[in-house]
C-alpha cells in the first residue's frame, strides 16, 4: 500500500543511527532513542488531508477501556503495522509489535466541547516507531496555521484556551513532555515500551459501530492482531462507568494513571507502591499508604502532586473517585 512504501522510505532514509546506546548510570537513567526520527509529522503520511480527521490506509484507529487524565485534553490513538504483518501479546498481556510499526497518540481541544463542529485547536501528536527492535519516542507540536507538525527537541509549554461542556471557558499553560519525561512514563527496566494497547485495555466494544462488535475480534477480522485465547478474558473497567463497582473504577482509574511508574520495572520501582489492576489488593501496598495517596494526588504543589508528569493541574473526578475508594478501604 503506498502509505507503507512512504513509511518505509523514511526509515530508510533516516535508518537507526549507530552509536547511540543508552545511559548505563543506574537503572532510572533516561534511555536514548536508537533511531533519528523524520523532522516532519507530514513525512510519516498519516493525514493525508493535513487534519487528524483522515486517515491514510495502513493506519487504524483503536479506543482503550480506561482513559489517561492529561489536563482534559481530548486524545485521538492510532497504530501502523507494515503492509501484511500483525501485532500479538506476550502471556502477560503486553503487546508485542513488529518493526516498523508505529503508534500515534494527538492531543487536542475541541475549541466548545459542547459543538465539536466548532473546530480543534490541535497541540502536538507523540510518536512511538519501533526500528530494530528498540521503539523510539518523539513527539511534534502542531504549527499555528494547523497543516503540519514539527518534531520537539526539548520539552514545552502551550497556552491553550476552550469552552468546557458546562459552556464555562477554560485556560490552562499546558506542557508538551521532554523525550526524557516520555522514557519516565514508558519505561520498562531499561527499554522503550507501549502503555495502553495491552489486551485488557483494548478489550471492549468498539464504539460507532452498529452492533458494537468486540475491538480485539474486529483487528483479528482485519487480519491486524494474532489472539491467545486468554488475550479476551479479562477486560479493564471503564472507571467512568458507574454501572462498575466502586473498587474496580478505582484500581482501573490507579493502573492507567499511575501504574506505569508504580510498577516493580518502572519509574518509580523504588516506592514499592505498585499499581497495577492484575495485581491482588494485598500485594499493592493501596492499604497500608491510603494517607499518601491521598495527599499525593490532592496537592495543589506540582513537587508532591502525582502523576509525578503529565499533568498541571489535579483531576477532580478522579481525586473523588479514589477519595471514595480509600474511604471504603
Ligand atoms: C505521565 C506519563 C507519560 C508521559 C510523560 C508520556 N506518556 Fe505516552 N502514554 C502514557 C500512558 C499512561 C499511555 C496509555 C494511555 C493512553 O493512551 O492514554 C500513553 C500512550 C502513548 C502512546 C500511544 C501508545 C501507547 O504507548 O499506549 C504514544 C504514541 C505515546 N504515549 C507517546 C509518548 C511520547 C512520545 C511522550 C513524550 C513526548 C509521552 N508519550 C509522554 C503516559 C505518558
Ligand atoms: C511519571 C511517573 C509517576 C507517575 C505517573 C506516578 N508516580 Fe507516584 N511516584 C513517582 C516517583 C518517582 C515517586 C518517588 C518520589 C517521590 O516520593 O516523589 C512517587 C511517589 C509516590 C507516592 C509516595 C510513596 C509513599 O509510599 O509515600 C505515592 C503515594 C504516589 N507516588 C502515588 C501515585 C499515584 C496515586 C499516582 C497516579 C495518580 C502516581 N503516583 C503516579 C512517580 C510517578
Amino acid at each position: 500500500m503506498k502509505t507503507t512504501m512512504i513509511s518505509s522510505a523514511i526509515f530508510l532514509l533516516y535508518g537507526v543511527a549507530g552509536g547511540i546506546s543508552s545511559c548505563e548510570v543506574g537503572n532510572m537513567a533516561p534511555i536514548a532513542n536508537t533511531a533519528t526520527l523524520p523532522a516532519k509529522l507530514s513525512d510519516y503520511g498519516i493525514f493525508p488531508d493535513g487534519t487528524v480527521d483522515q486517515l491514510a490506509p495502513g493506519f487504524h484507529k483503536y479506543d482503550l477501556a480506561t482513559q489517561l487524565f492529561t489536563d482534559y485534553a481530548e486524545k485521538r490513538r492510532l497504530f501502523h503495522l507494515p503492509l501484511g504483518a500483525q501485532f500479538s501479546f506476550d502471556p502477560s498481556g503486553n503487546p508485542v509489535f513488529p518493526d516498523s510499526s508505529v503508534l500515534v497518540k494527538t492531543f487536542f481541544y475541541y475549541k466548545d466541547k459542547r459543538n465539536p463542529a466548532a473546530g480543534k485547536q490541535l497541540i502536538e501528536t507523540r510518536l512511538l516507531v519501533k526500528l530494530e527492535g528498540q521503539w523510539n519516542v518523539g513527539t511534534y507540536k502542531w504549527n499555528d496555521t494547523q497543516t503540519d507538525a514539527l518534531l520537539l527537541e526539548s520539552g514545552t509549554d502551550e497556552t491553550v484556551s476552550w469552552v468546557n461542556e458546562r459552556g464555562v471557558r477554560k485556560t490552562l499553560r499546558y506542557h508538551i513532555p521532554s523525550r526524557e519525561e516520555c522514557t519516565s512514563c514508558h519505561r520498562s527496566g531499561r527499554s522503550i515500551t507501549p502503555i495502553g494497547p495491552k489486551a485488557r485495555n483494548l478489550n471492549i466494544p468498539l464504539a460507532g459501530q452498529p452492533d458494537h462488535p468486540n475491538q480485539l475480534l474486529h483487528f483479528r477480522q482485519a487480519g491486524l492482531v494474532t489472539l491467545q485465547p486468554g488475550d479476551l478474558l479479562t477486560p479493564l473497567p471503564d472507571w467512568q462507568d458507574l454501572s462498575v463497582p466502586l473498587d474496580q473504577r478505582a484500581r482501573a482509574y490507579l493502573d492507567v494513571n499511575c501504574a506505569h511508574c508504580h510498577s516493580s520495572v518502572g519509574f518509580a520501582e523504588s516506592t514499592r507502591l505498585y499499581l497495577g489492576y492484575e495485581l491482588p489488593l494485598s500485594s499493592t501496598r493501596i492499604h497500608t499508604r491510603r494517607d499518601h495517596i491521598l495527599h499525593r494526588i490532592q496537592s495543589a504543589n506540582s513537587n508532591i502532586r502525582m502523576p509525578r508528569l503529565g499533568t498541571t493541574v489535579p483531576d477532580s473526578a478522579g481525586v473523588a473517585l479514589i477519595k471514595a475508594y480509600i474511604q471504603s478501604l
